[in-house]
């Protein structure tokens, strides 16, 4: 496959970080990481034809994630960041072995910034049904210390209600308070955000967790994880003086992808385009 590995180095810094999710939430990602790295340009790759991935399974989610990638190589980017947690669960590792660049995803940061910020070793994570089926986090955070107890719930509502916008409102407490009691009740004192929407939900969840919990950004996690891999691979673009652009492409219609873009994002894209992603 032709690709950014087969540019000279220099050159390589200078293309694009690719981006995918499966639908809009990954902006959460894309927007970490514009802020982490103003200067990069990201081609971002939201699979709304598909969502959501959360409910699929395993196979599925692999094969979507396979053809997202080879979506974002045809567009010569020079690494790729799987912002949604469900396919990070599931497809790193494939995507990884598949392509010749590198390949990052939200569940490693998630788990290490976790790990940084407990005290008492006992961590809730919140996410898709199919993330937590994985036992990604469950498996990262015992590798990264054995003694750590992790409590995974699973909270299929949220994703629709944050897409609605219905960030703040009495009913979305009330289901958090009803998704969090039991993860409250076994004390925990860090409470990883393990799904791309779930930043848009902060201020809801530090009202139903209190002051005490830390509650872990996994967006922001894997900005700054973004940053350290391609730091240490050389492939930061430190040249460029503009600031960096963000060119979104959907699988559905434009519109609703555009309506929702600044809600996610908090500021414009370049003008988003719909692809069709050839079947593997
Ligand atoms: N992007 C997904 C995730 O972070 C949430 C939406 C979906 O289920 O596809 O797991």
């Amino acid at each position: 496959m032709s690709g950014p590995s087969q540019i000279p180095p220099a050159k390589s810094r200078e293309l694009p970080i690719g981006i995918f999710d499966s639908g809009i939430g990954g902006l959460t990602v894309a927007r970490e990481i514009h802020r982490t790295l103003p200067h990069e340009d990201l081609v971002y790759l939201g699979d709304t034809a598909r969502v959501p991935y959360g409910t699929k399974s395993p196979n599925t989610v692999i094969r979507y994630a396979l053809e997202d990638t080879r979506f974002l190589l045809t567009q010569n980017v020079k690494a790729v960041v799987v912002a949604c947690n469900t396919a990070s669960a599931w497809a790193l590792s494939t995507l990884q072995r598949s392509f010749p660049v590198p390949v990052i995803g939200v569940i490693l940061p998630g788990v290490r910034a976790a790990l940084e910020q407990t005290r008492t070793g006992r961590i809730g994570v919140i996410g898709t049904a199919a993330t937590v089926r994985s036992q990604a986090y469950t498996l990262g955070i015992h590798a990264g210390r054995d003694s750590a107890q992790l409590f995974a719930r699973a909270c299929p509502l949220l994703v629709p209600l944050v897409e609605e916008g219905r960030v703040n409102d009495r009913i979305t407490r009330l289901i958090l308070k009803d998704y969090l009691a039991p993860l409250l009740r076994r004390r925990i004192d860090t409470l990883v955000l393990g799904c791309t929407h779930y930043p848009l939900l902060k201020t809801a969840l530090r009202e139903v967790v209190g002051p005490k919990v830390a509650l872990v950004d996994s967006a922001e996690s894997c900005a700054r994880f973004v940053r350290e891999e391609l730091g240490r691979l050389r492939l930061l673009n430190t040249r460029r003086r503009r600031a960096g652009k963000i060119f979104p492409y959907v699988t559905d219609e434009v519109e609703r992808f555009t309506e929702q873009a600044d809600r996610f994002l908090g500021f414009p894209t370049e003008p988003a385009f719909k692809v069709d992603l050839p079947a593997m």
